[in-house]
């Protein structure tokens, strides 16, 4: 087959077009390869000093090493990290805002069902970063001794117990959510701003009972400043080996894992997208951070899921698998 010559005039304007798509990709090329000029915020939906802001911080130093610029937290509390969530979808996709968030990025869509942002459709996907387990904990001075004892009890206070926790939809409200339908008592539920102040609110006696994440329980465990009675995964604590799980504990089946997502608002240049990227897998191999994690009890993610794939692969199934058990149970936070 014989191909025929592009018309002189034709030719020119083919020539042109790919001219102009080149020159159009120069300010983003230029921008990625200058970026980061201005310290960047990664956005918290939780409070200050909590597990979620703990993570983030860390994260942040390290890669404010890497980048040249500050990685700033901001904490935007509120609604069970819906708020923070949707600030950050309406972000100018510029590189200077991010977002750091857990399993909540996949309840709000069941949960919710006004929401101001879609999680498959208004974000850029930076990766994920730690699994963290959390750990069923009560005041210090509560009366059981074992798991077993506890689910006595609840049964028998019922609500006059006090659960904590962050909001509807944060894993805290989940994980108490689960507890209370496993021993099918409901308890009277206190939402903070986050698990900082739900464990000030446990510290303090204030409250009975909360689930949180290690990251921020397991320094109050090893001071024996809370009671611990089981942690929420499947296998028992590399940080805590003498714990049972509640699975062993009577309540079968009962797990929860965190996980973690870096996200930017949609629009954000992928080379941009990249370099923020690449500065957070360095983060996640620095040894500074690696012990820090270890140290919280917080596992750092296989390298395939700290990508953008990874973390896109991971939250369409997350969404589909909470939505379809928030609609069961019918219980929105609208
Ligand atoms: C926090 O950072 O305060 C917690 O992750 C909130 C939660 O329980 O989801």
């Amino acid at each position: 087959m014989t191909r025929t010559p592009l018309a002189p005039r034709r030719r020119l304007a083919a020539w042109c077009g790919v001219a102009a798509l080149a020159l159009a990709g120069l300010p983003m090329l230029a921008q990625a390869q200058t970026y980061p000029t201005k310290s960047i915020t990664l956005v918290v939906p939780f409070a200050a000093g909590g597990p979620t802001d703990v993570v983030a911080r860390a994260l942040g130093a390290s890669m404010s090493k890497t980048l040249g610029q500050g990685v700033v937290v901001e904490n935007k509390t509120g609604a069970g990290g819906t708020l923070a969530s949707g600030y950050v979808a309406k972000a100018a996709p510029d590189g200077y805002t991010f977002l750091i968030h857990h399993n909540g990025m996949a309840t709000a869509p069941g949960l919710y069902r006004k929401l101001a942002f879609n999680p498959l459709t208004d974000f850029e996907y930076v990766g994920q970063v730690v699994d963290v387990p959390m750990t069923l904990l009560a005041r210090k001075d509560l009366p059981p001794k074992t798991p077993q004892e506890l689910i006595a009890y609840v049964k028998a206070q019922g609500n006059k117990l006090t659960l904590a926790h962050a909001g509807l939809g944060a894993v805290s409200q989940l994980c108490g959510m689960l507890f209370q339908k496993m021993v099918a008592t409901d308890l009277t539920t206190i939402p903070y701003q986050g698990t900082a102040p739900a464990l000030n609110a446990l510290l303090g006696g204030q409250v009975d009972i909360l689930c949180d994440q290690t990251t921020q329980t397991l320094q109050h465990i090893k001071a024996g400043s809370v009671k611990l009675y089981g942690v929420t995964t499947h296998e028992r604590l590399k940080s805590l080996p003498d714990t049972p799980t509640l699975d062993e504990s009577g309540l079968k089946g009962f797990e929860v894992k965190v996980w973690h997502g870096v996200y930017a608002p949609k629009g954000t240049p992928p080379a941009v997208v990249e370099k923020f990227g690449n500065a957070l897998r360095a983060a996640l191999k620095d040894p500074a951070i690696v012990q820090r994690m270890a140290e919280l009890g917080a596992d750092i993610v296989p390298e395939a899921k700290q990508t953008p794939e990874g973390l896109r692969s991971w939250l369409k199934p997350e969404i589909d698998k909470w939505g379809a058990l928030i609609r069961s149970a019918g219980q929105y936070a609208d």
